[in-house]
């Protein structure tokens, strides 16, 4: 009785009655087809919702029909729904709470519809939401909040559509902690807010599909592209030729540009995405008393740098906030210490910030300060100390090889140890590699050349470092200049 008065016509409390009444039976409309879990009313000539699914329906297949709109808990009795099918229908927009307690929903096709403007109220709520699907509609907008609460999504597709501009600022570090996708290729996107961009999660890069817009050629969309391309991402690698962008917005002119990049030759593309910190490291050993300087040449340069020094016996220091005789820190970044103590070993951390780009590299200095013989031996063991070291150093000189000499030089005139490295030597990503050096990874994050070298002119112990690992090298390569675009300048 109840089946049939709640086919085609506005079932309005009679339904309600009904379903009070048969509690959980299962009722399956006439045109779809029903599984244990699954209903399927594809191909049905649909114009609105069948009245009563099985509230038991995990699946549910509504795609090629008619369907124009969905009102207000169109999916309220199917608690358990998880997978919904609407491709191929007619909608043009959904209605508020379209999805109220439907929460359980992990994969909502919504593809080849009439959607114009993603409004933020469409998916709400559903914070087990998994994939995404609205590639061929004709979305011009996406409303703001519309990924707010949608903790759970993996993929999101908008491509194939109008979409002129999207709130990529809502995709924020933790928002979106499973995010791998987001393709929005195929649409008509001329310029995108880059530094938005740039701020998204790493995955969400990775996994950020721009290919077949309508961009517009100009460095800063070339930078991050290249940064892009640096890392090797699928995103770019499967579509190179469908990234194309036109000189001037003229759509004649259009250029393959990761192909073809002679139109960027100018672009400074070095800095504009930041990294993992670069950490550079070397080693110093000072006799107590000399005087130490620690340059902090990092991968940034340029006048808006500010230095820190972190040091295991005074802890940070800064330019201000310096208040010690003993510890000078130069505009440049060198620290100086003008009398090292043996308390002053250990590890000293510059970091480096670049105040304009909001990048930062550190640079660490292993410091050891031993003490000098000549000081070290002067109380009363002194002299049995040094008939014993007499005593052996001769029956060294009688027994053993002759010294080679090399050791017995006068003592090293008072220097200052300098931690240095040669920045041209890792000035470009296409520079030539300058020598067979054997870079040391210390972890996989650091990469440290320890490699003390006597300086032949001024004397001075230098840690050089040669080519830093692949994947920083980047971070130097733009020195270039260019007519296009705000984000170059000279460093
Ligand atoms: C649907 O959700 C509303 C509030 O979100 C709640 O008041 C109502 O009881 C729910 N209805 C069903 C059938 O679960
Ligand atoms: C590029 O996008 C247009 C619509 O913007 C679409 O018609 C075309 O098929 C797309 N091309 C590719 C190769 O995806
Ligand atoms: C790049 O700069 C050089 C020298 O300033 C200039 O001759 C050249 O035309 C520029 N290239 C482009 C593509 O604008
Ligand atoms: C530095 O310390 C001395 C005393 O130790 C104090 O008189 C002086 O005001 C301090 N200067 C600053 C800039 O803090
Ligand atoms: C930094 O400045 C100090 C003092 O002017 C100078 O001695 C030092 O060599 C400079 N360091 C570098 C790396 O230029
Ligand atoms: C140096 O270190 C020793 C032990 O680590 C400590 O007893 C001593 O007080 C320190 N001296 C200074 C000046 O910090
Ligand atoms: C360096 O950059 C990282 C991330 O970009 C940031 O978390 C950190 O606070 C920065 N450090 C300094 C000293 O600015
Ligand atoms: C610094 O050097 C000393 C001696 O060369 C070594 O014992 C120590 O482990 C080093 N520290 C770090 C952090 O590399």
């Amino acid at each position: 009785m109840c089946r049939k008065m709640t086919f085609g016509i506005y079932p309005g409390p009679f339904l309600v009655f009904c379903l009070l009444l048969h509690g959980s039976e299962e009722i399956c409309p006439s045109m779809c087809l029903c599984t244990s879990d699954m209903v399927s009313c594809s191909s049905s000539a649909l114009t609105k919702l069948p009245q009563s699914l099985p509230s038991s329906s995990v699946s549910l297949d509504l795609s090629y029909n008619h369907l124009s709109w969905l009102g207000p808990g169109s999916f309220n009795g199917m608690p358990r729904l998880e997978n919904l099918r609407m491709a191929h229908n007619q909608l043009s927009a959904l209605g508020h709470a379209v999805f109220q307690n439907a929460s359980s929903l992990r994969h909502i096709d919504l593809s080849s519809n009439r959607l114009r403007v993603v409004e933020q109220h469409y998916f709400q709520g559903l914070w087990r939401l998994e994939e995404l699907l609205l590639f061929n509609n004709k979305i011009t907008h996406v409303e703001g909040g519309t990924l707010n609460g949608l903790s759970s999504l993996k993929k999101a597709y908008f491509s194939l559509n109008q979409i002129t501009e999207f709130p990529f600022f809502s995709i924020q570090d933790h928002s979106h902690p499973f995010l791998t996708m987001l393709d929005l290729s195929s649409n008509r996107m001329t310029t995108l807010p880059w530094e938005d961009v740039k701020a998204l999660p790493g995955l969400v890069q990775k996994g950020l599909f721009l290919h077949n817009n309508s961009l517009i050629c100009e460095c800063s969309m070339y930078s991050v592209f290249w940064h892009w391309q640096m890392r090797d991402y699928d995103s770019l690698k499967d579509f190179m030729d469908e990234h194309t962008c036109t000189i001037y917005g003229e759509p004649r002119a259009s250029i393959r540009f990761l192909r073809h990049n002679r139109f960027f030759q100018n672009c400074t593309v070095g800095k504009a995405v930041s990294l993992p910190v670069t950490v550079f490291l070397s080693t110093v050993v000072v006799s107590e008393g000399e005087k130490v300087r620690l340059d902090c040449q990092t991968s940034l340069s340029g006048a808006d740098l500010s230095f820190t020094w972190l040091s295991p016996s005074k802890g940070y220091i800064t330019q201000t906030g310096i208040n010690d005789t003993l510890i000078r820190l130069f505009p440049n970044g060198t620290l100086e210490i003008s009398a090292a103590k043996v308390n002053d070993s250990g590890l000293y951390v510059c970091t480096a910030v670049d105040i304009k780009q909001m990048l930062n590299a550190t640079r660490e200095v292993n410091v050891t300060v031993v003490l000098p013989l000549a000081e070290s031996f002067n109380t009363g063991y002194t002299t049995l100390l040094g008939c014993v070291v007499t005593m052996v150093l001769i029956l060294i000189y009688l027994y053993l090889t002759p010294c080679r000499c090399s050791c017995c030089k006068q003592p090293r005139p008072q220097v200052i140890p300098i931690a240095a490295y040669d920045p041209s030597s890792f000035s470009s990503i296409f520079s030539p590699s300058t020598g067979p050096r054997d870079p040391l990874k210390i972890s996989n994050k650091h990469v440290a050349f320890i490699e003390p070298v006597i300086d032949e002119q001024n004397g001075c112990l230098k840690a050089d470092m040669d080519q830093p690992a692949l994947q920083w090298e980047w971070e130097n390569s733009g020195q270039i200049k260019t007519p296009y675009s705000g984000i170059s300048s000279e460093t």
